[in-house]
């Protein structure tokens, strides 16, 4: 079942979302553009599934040396924006609730999830690695991508944490318009503790803006 405040603040922010990508903090900048090339060399003749696919930042990445891409957002505002990009190869859009779809008989070489985690309620997460895992092929990776703490500017105001531990924040979209929504931080152990019991952590990064990870399914 999707969060419907989190649906309507990400189709109402689609138009705007890519600010993120492009504040101008080189530190940052650096981090996304070595993000990138991993990511690229991660998928090099692969086939991916990329889920809350957004507005395409990583599919174009990934669209640079991807055998083939499947990419899936339940918003069909983000999807249009996605679908003003060009891509390397084609890319197959797919409107979908990721915790409802089910993408049948084809099985991928990589999944990847940007930015999504981080949204996820830590009650809820072996959910969601189900929902990564059902399309992968034996032996096939993970890939994920999310947000440290803020490092600088004002502090953003955390509107409190619920019963599981989970963090709210207030967001404002350009217009004004106030949503909050669920967003999680991980320290690297955090995050090593969060992941472990799902699945087996091939690479983590941790750097100041951005964590990154790959990950098998346990036993693979
Ligand atoms: C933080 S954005 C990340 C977009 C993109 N992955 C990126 O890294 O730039 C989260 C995305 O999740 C999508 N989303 C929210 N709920 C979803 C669901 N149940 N199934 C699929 N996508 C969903 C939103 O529409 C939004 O595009």
């Amino acid at each position: 079942m999707p969060d419907h405040d989190m649906e309507k603040y990400y189709r109402a922010r689609a138009p705007e979302y890519e600010q993120i990508y492009y504040r101008d903090v080189p530190e940052r900048r650096r981090e996304l553009t070595d993000e990138a090339s991993r990511l690229e060399e991660l998928v090099t003749g692969r086939s991916v599934l990329e889920l809350a696919c957004g507005t395409g930042y990583w599919t174009q990445i990934v669209s640079r040396s991807a055998a083939s891409i499947t990419a899936s957002d339940l918003s069909v505002e983000m999807l249009a924006e996605a679908e003003k990009k060009a891509y390397g190869i084609p890319v197959d859009f797919v409107p979908a609730d990721m915790f409802e779809h089910n993408f049948g008989q084809q099985k991928f070489d990589v999944v990847a999830l940007g930015f999504w985690f981080s949204h996820q309620p830590r009650q809820k997460f072996d959910r969601l690695f189900e929902v990564l895992k059902t399309p992968l092929k034996k032996g096939g990776l993970i890939w994920m991508i999310d947000n440290n703490p803020p490092a600088e500017g004002p502090t953003i105001e955390t509107a409190g944490l619920d019963e599981f531990g989970n963090n709210y924040k207030r967001r404002f979209l350009d217009s004004g318009e106030q949503y909050t929504i669920l967003k999680n931080y991980f320290s690297k152990t955090e995050l090593e503790a969060a992941l472990s019991p799902f699945l087996a952590v091939k690479s983590l990064i941790h750097n100041k803006y951005y964590w990154s990870v790959v990950l098998k399914t346990l036993g693979n």
